[in-house]
Formats: structure tokens, sequence, C-alpha cells
């Protein structure tokens, strides 16, 4: 193992550039060379590849985004997109790539691996949605931005005796919604994962303002239901509350990230350096009960991933 790609691919994540930090760092550190691949797989098939050097992750790691930027490459899914990646990885002499992303990326990941590519996974993305690691990068700033968000609009929420339903992000995983909502002591979370009725909600909401709850925080995952706005409406019908609706949308996807994602990413990027240097290949890291792990890509693409169920549970039962 010579030289390293390191890559972010998919949706980007507060803390990718604290992983790309450390693996540039860690990598130099072995007196192993670092190229950046810019623009995920898209610019991997085109070359677009620049060396790394201790200067080039120069103060990121404060900062959301990726210095990589991203991408979402239809043509590498392809064998032709696959076979011009092949060819530029062997012109560039690169021995082992650091994939930074999500699900869609890890795909790409396995595509490289089965190739005969040596390459990492490290999860990087907001949705949790990666059911073979507690966290990937970028949750914890997600659900820190939702929280800070959830404060405000209860403020403005208990002034006028409203319902305000806030809609996050999260694909098909309601991670970002129950997390948020259970730290932001949200009176309803709808979640894909579990079925919901309208008339609980608006029971909950009528029990909780006779007893002198003045606010009334909804959380709703991104395509549980067809149009936010006619939700909003027939809540505000069923319930007599007036009802306002905020769409947090990619609000969620920036920001400067907290210390756990920074810690995360730097943990697992360099764990990344280590694994190429142990000769590993097709390995996804995670991090189970506070331990860095790693498992196949393979397995980490098969495991189902499910909502914590106690915590829905808990958040419902405190939040009467
Ligand atoms: O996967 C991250 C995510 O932000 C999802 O939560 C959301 O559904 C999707 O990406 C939005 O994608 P785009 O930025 O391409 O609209």
């Amino acid at each position: 193992m010579k030289k390293i790609g390191v890559l972010t691919s998919g949706g980007d994540a507060p803390g990718m550039n604290a992983a790309i930090r450390a693996v540039v760092r860690k990598a130099i550190y072995h007196n192993l060379q670092v190229v950046g691949i810019k623009r995920g797989y898209e610019g991997l098939i085109q070359g677009n590849i620049e060396d790394m050097n201790l200067s080039s992750v120069a103060d990121i790691i404060h900062k959301g985004g990726t210095m990589l930027r991203t991408a979402r490459s239809d043509e590498f899914m392809t064998d032709a997109g696959l076979e011009k990646a092949i060819n530029v990885i062997s012109v560039f002499k690169i021995d082992g790539i650091v994939v930074i992303g999500g699900d869609g990326s890890f795909k790409g990941a396995q595509r490289l691996n089965e190739a005969g590519i040596p390459v990492i996974g490290i999860p990087g993305t907001i949705d949790n949605d990666m059911a073979y690691t507690d966290y990937s990068i970028g949750f914890n700033t997600a659900i820190n931005t939702v929280l800070y968000a959830i404060s405000n609009i209860r403020d403005t929420s208990t002034s006028h005796g409203r319902a305000n339903i806030i809609e996050v992000m999260g694909r098909d995983c309601g991670d970002i919604a129950l997390y948020a909502g259970l730290a932001g002591g949200a009176e309803s979370i709808i979640v894909p994962e579990v079925d919901f009725s309208i008339d609980e909600i608006c029971r909950r909401l009528i029990q909780g303002r006779n007893r002198g709850k003045l606010h009334s925080i909804i959380i709703l995952a991104e395509g549980v239901v067809e149009n936010s706005y006619e939700f909003a409406k027939e809540i505000e019908k069923k319930s007599g509350a007036e009802t306002r609706l905020t769409i947090l949308g990619h609000i969620q996807r920036g920001g400067s990230p907290t210390a756990f994602d920074r810690i995360l990413a730097s943990s697992m990027g360099a764990r990344a350096v280590e694994l190429l240097m142990e000769g590993k290949k097709g390995k996804a890291i995670g991090i189970r009960g506070n331990q860095i792990y790693d498992v196949d890509i393979k397995e980490a693409l098969s495991c189902q991933k499910k909502i914590n169920q106690d915590m829905y549970e808990l958040a419902k039962i405190l939040s009467i």
C-alpha cells in the first residue's frame, strides 16, 4: 500500500471534512501518498484527482459540507462506468480507496471491491439509516440542528397556543425524527417505520390543551404523508388548533459538526487507513457500543435497519 485515494459520495454530511482530514493526515504520518478524488464516483470516472498534503486539509475540521465535493453517479453503476473507474485507478497508481458516504456509496464501494480494488467504507450520512453501525457521521449534528429548530418553534408555539408540525429529513429512516423529537419533548413523532393515526395525534393534542399545555410540537419524517400541507390542514380541522408547518429541508445537511461527529469522523478516518495498511479490503467501519469496529461491506449492506421501539415508546410516555 503506497497510495491511498479518498472520496465523498452521495448526500454530504457534517463531519465528512473531519474524516477526510483524518485519512490524509494518518496516511501521511505513515509515509503513504494520498490523493483526493473530487465529486465522488463521478470524479473518479473523469480522473478528477489531485495530490493531497498536510496543508490540503488544514482548517476544515470545523466545516460542514465536503471539501472534496460530492455527486450521485448513475454512470458509475453501469459496467462501462466501472471499467472507466478501474482504468483511472490504475493510471493514477492508486492502491486503495476510502469511500465516505451512505448506502448508495457503499454499493459503489462494493462494486470496486468485487473488481479487486481494496476499498474501505466510512458511514457518512445524516439519516443514520445504516443498520450495521449505531451512528453515521453527520447524524449527531443533524439532530442538534433539528433540536435548535424545535426549541425556537416551541417558543412561538407556546405564545400563540398553536400546533406546529416540523418536517425533518431521513429518507426512509425515522432516526432524525425520533432522536430530535425525544430530545425536544415533541408531543407526537411520526416515522416511516411505525403506523400512525391522525385521531390519536389530535387526541393527545386536545388532552394536552385541556390540562393547560400551550404548545404542541409534531415531528414528521419526510415522505410519510403524501402532502405535508394537507396533513397540517387535517390536524387543524380535527384538533381545532391553529396549525403551522415548517419544512426544515437542507438546513439539516449543513453546519459545523458537533464534537461527537468530529471525534467519530477522526477515529473512523484513521482506522480506515490502518485497515488498508493491514491489507484488509471490502470493509465497512462502524461504531457499536462505543467501539469502532469493521465488518464486510457486503454484510453491512445486508443489515436491516429498525427503529428503536423503546425510544419511540419513551418519547410517547414522556410527552403526555
Ligand atoms: O440522504 C441524505 C438526505 O439528506 C435525505 O435525508 C434526503 O431525503 C435526501 O438526502 C435529499 O437528497 P438531495 O439533497 O439530493 O435532494
